[in-house]
């Protein structure tokens, strides 16, 4: 776990000094109904207030050490209705409530924001994370992380650059705390060698090929320019900007692959630090609106030689074969062989992850007591890497060698142009 460099933030000034273990305050210490004063809580603004960003506000709004201060999105009705919420949340009627902004950088511009919460559409993601680090938040971003490896590796150098405290949004990490435990099983070598590791993630069945490619007038109220951002200018349709189209353009995302694979290629991650070396794969990729990869099987292997198999399936799951057993963990159930592995306890002097029972309570302690997170951005890195390599593999139909000290594709040229992304002008890495 590494240390944050102090920031300037006003309320850490105190606190920090003082702090010598990750949760300053913790929901429980803080006690029923107990709500530390303004000077203490966090300050966040939230970036994106479509589905999932709404999950997230709501979430924030019952950490107690928190306080959501300002909204953006692009989506007027979306920003308003999300700042009247939180007005109402915290009976706030004075008139200066909760702001609600079209441009994140009026939101980052503001001295009072400590912290952002980014729920953008995928392609949005690093671009804002880079603005908001180098404005001194620190940031909880959503899953996927870039829109490319490059943009992975621009966040990381940069995230560590300024000490922005971290939380990448793998919240199987602190929900679903028995897939902590189907790691450390693996980690502290339960399972003996470890043989093999086999990943699924949903695909993107349920859409068929679909995507109106109908141009219709951008509603009012909604910036589609802002929307774009680096994105190249496309036609506005009526799938063009719902969460799920955004899910399965390429212009946004690279689709499932990484949007549902990031959950279970970070269990694999934290089980097995590695990141595969080889990839091949073959997948569908529709031809109409929607044109990211739909459905995939990736095989690939590590550098010691052991096989990774990534496959879309009806489930996400992470599956850890070891020579005298198997543990597979996913959201809400953990099984393995034998089963008296998940009786194991693990002992003081083995290896222990971080453990959290709150991704968002964990993030706003973290941003206290300026330590990592449970979702550090070095992991978070390393599991998109492996959704990029699979995409690559299935665009390219070859079989991608990655070197993980050089973070490069070595020996194909044209993958390795892949490992970037053009972005529109005025906006870049
Ligand atoms: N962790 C999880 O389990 C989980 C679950 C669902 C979605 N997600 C992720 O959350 C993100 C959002 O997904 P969603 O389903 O909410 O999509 P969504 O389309 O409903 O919401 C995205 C919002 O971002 C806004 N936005 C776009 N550009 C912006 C900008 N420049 N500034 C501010 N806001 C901007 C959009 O207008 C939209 O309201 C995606 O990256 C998705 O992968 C994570």
């Amino acid at each position: 776990m590494k240390t944050q460099k102090l920031s300037r933030r006003r309320f850490l000034q105190g606190a920090a000094a003082a702090a010598a273990a990750p949760y300053v305050i913790t929901s429980t210490a803080l006690g029923q109904g107990e709500v530390p004063a303004a000077s203490e809580r966090v300050a966040i603004g939230h970036i994106g207030v479509g589905g999932q960003g709404s999950g997230l506000l709501g979430g924030f709004l019952h950490v107690p050490n928190s306080r959501s201060v300002a909204v953006c999105d692009p989506f007027k009705d979306r920003r308003e209705g999300r700042a009247a919420m939180i007005d109402a949340h915290y009976k706030e009627t004075s008139g200066k409530g909760c702001a609600a902004y079209r441009d994140f950088e009026e939101l980052l511009a503001r001295d009072d924001v400590d912290a952002v919460v980014i729920a953008t559409t995928d392609h949005w993601h690093v671009p804002i994370g880079l603005a908001a680090v180098k404005a001194g938040k620190d940031v909880y971003i959503e899953k996927p992380l870039g829109l490319s490896i490059a943009q992975n590796q621009a966040m990381r150098a940069a995230v560590r650059r300024y000490g922005a405290v971290f939380q990448y949004g793998t919240q199987q990490r602190s929900f679903n705390v028995h897939c902590a435990l189907a790691c450390e099983l693996v980690r502290n070598g339960y399972l003996g060698a470890v043989k093999e590791i086999r990943v699924g993630a949903p695909g993107a069945y349920q859409y068929g090929d679909g995507g109106s490619t109908t141009p219709i007038p951008v509603p009012d109220g909604f910036d589609y320019d802002r929307w774009l951002g680096p994105a190249p200018v496309t036609p506005y349709t009526a799938d063009r900007c719902t969460s799920w189209g955004t899910y399965y353009h390429y212009d946004n995302s690279i689709g499932f692959i990484a949007g549902w694979g990031a959950h279970p290629l970070d269990i694999a991650h934290w089980g097995f630090p590695h990141t595969p070396v080889e990839y091949e794969g073959t997948g569908t990729i529709p031809e109409k609106l929607f044109n990211t990869i739909f459905t995939w099987n990736v095989k690939g292997r590590y550098a010691d030689g052991t096989p990774f198999f990534f496959d879309s399936s009806n489930d996400n799951w992470t599956k850890f074969v070891g020579e005298e057993g198997t543990v597979t963990a996913s959201r809400g159930w953990i099984k393995a062989e034998p089963e008296s592995l998940l009786k194991v306890k693990i002992r003081p002097d083995e290896i222990h992850l971080l453990q959290t029972n709150h991704h968002y309570q964990g993030f706003i302690d973290c941003v206290k007591s300026r330590v990592d997170p449970v979702s550090v951005i070095e992991s978070a890195v390393q599991s998109d890497i492996i959704s990029h390599l699979g995409d690559i593999a299935i665009r390219t139909g070859r079989k991608i060698q990655w070197d993980p000290a050089k973070e490069q594709i070595v020996g194909d040229a044209d993958a390795a142009r892949r490992c970037s992304r053009p972005m529109r002008s005025p906006w870049r890495l």
